[in-house]
């Protein structure tokens, strides 16, 4: 897909030891209880484990419980977030929540969760890019600490996809899944931390996955809703043909940058939405599979969700350590797409 791009670009050289950044200092992750296996969606759609498994990937996904909102997921990752990263409510400074699912148009979510937990010094607000929502989030967020003007920020990534899937539409009900994961971004010792991004977006590839109404281009109506059209639709083969390039294609464009090669990443953190994908990344990059991190066989695509949620099996797994190079890199809706480049502290 040949497309017109507008190329944004981070940070100045990982080599300038004296520029502040951030680092990533903490993660923690929540998905809703409830398991749903591709037998149980084979019970109500005309759909199969083989099929599910073999085209995506992914073997089951979490849905939220009836009262689960975006802004409960995201609170509840942030409190684990705080928890384990024994910082209090009153020391955040700012939340950014990547979502494509509020609560509601307005007010932000960042709003509700800020309230939800108690943060009395937070400020905040929504980022909206999809499946880049996350990845946008951490660079922005990475700018409030680098220009100094915040030492603690939060980054969430949440999105309850259950809401505005379509239970009827096969080709995408099998794909999504609910979910929120958080990250703290403190500044970086010299060095280390976020060091540069590579950022796009495509307007041109708007019509390959949206929502239709709901907005104001077509205010929600009793005509909106008999058509089905508060439910999200996708060409499935449009993004996967682009994603495919475009995943692979940021990642050597940032590497190039600093004059690296994909072999010197311990790791990609990459958006989830089809394991096919993953793995033509990881072909692309000449890299072992194994070194592009899935979370997705157990979690489906959950939007701004699945870095946080891929970054947390990474850490556990001990997969990257202090000082090991890491990319996150992801594509969605926008079309948006990009990726990060991180020396873990
Ligand atoms: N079960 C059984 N058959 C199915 C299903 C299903 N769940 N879904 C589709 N099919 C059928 C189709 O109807 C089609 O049948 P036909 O040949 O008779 O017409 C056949 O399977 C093949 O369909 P394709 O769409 O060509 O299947 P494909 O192999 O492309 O897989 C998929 C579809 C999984 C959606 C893939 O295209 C994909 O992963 N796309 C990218 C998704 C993505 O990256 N999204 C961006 C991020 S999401 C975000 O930003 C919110």
């Amino acid at each position: 897909m040949d497309r017109n791009i507008t190329a944004h670009s981070g940070m100045p050289e990982p080599a300038n030891a004296g520029v502040r950044r951030a680092a990533i200092t903490g993660v923690a992750t929540y998905v809703p209880d409830r398991v749903v296996t591709n037998v149980d969606l084979s019970r109500t759609l005309d759909t199969s484990d083989e099929w599910i498994v073999s085209r995506t990937g992914i073997r089951e996904r979490r849905l939220g419980a009836p009262g689960e909102t975006t802004s409960s997921l995201g609170a509840e990752a942030v409190r684990r977030l705080l928890a384990a990263s024994e910082v209090a409510p009153q020391e955040v400074e700012a939340l950014i929540v990547a979502t494509v699912t509020p609560d509601m148009m307005f007010p932000a979510t960042a709003c509700l969760i800020q309230h939800r937990l108690g943060l009395p010094g937070a400020w905040g607000y929504d980022l909206s890019a999809a499946c880049c929502g996350f990845l946008f989030a951490l660079s922005t967020g990475a700018q409030l600490i680098a220009s100094g003007a915040h030492d603690k920020v939060v980054v969430v990534g949440a999105d309850l996809m259950s809401a505005i899937v379509d239970p009827l539409d096969r080709t995408t009900a099998v794909l999504f899944g609910d979910g929120a994961g958080a990250v703290l971004l403190e500044p970086a010792e010299p060095g280390y931390g976020l060091l540069d991004f590579h950022h796009r977006v495509d307007g041109s590839g708007a019509g390959d996955l949206y929502m239709t109404a709901g907005g104001s281009l077509h205010p929600a109506s009793a005509e909106t809703v008999a058509r089905r059209e508060h439910y999200l639709r996708q060409n499935g083969r449009a993004v996967f043909k682009f994603a495919v390039s475009a995943m692979a294609d940021c990642v050597e464009r940032l590497l190039a940058r600093h004059g690296l090669v994909p072999a010197q990443l311990a790791a990609i953190i990459p958006h989830q939405a089809n394991q096919r994908i993953l793995d033509a990344t990881a072909d692309r990059l000449g890299l072992s599979r194994d070194r592009v991190v899935s979370v997705i066989e157990r979690y489906g695509n959950t939007t701004a969700a699945t870095l946080p949620l891929a970054l947390e099996a990474a850490v556990r797994e001990r997969r990257i350590g202090r000082g090991d190079l890491v990319a996150f890199v992801a594509v969605g809706a926008g079309l948006t797409l990009g990726a990060s480049l991180v020396r873990w502290s």
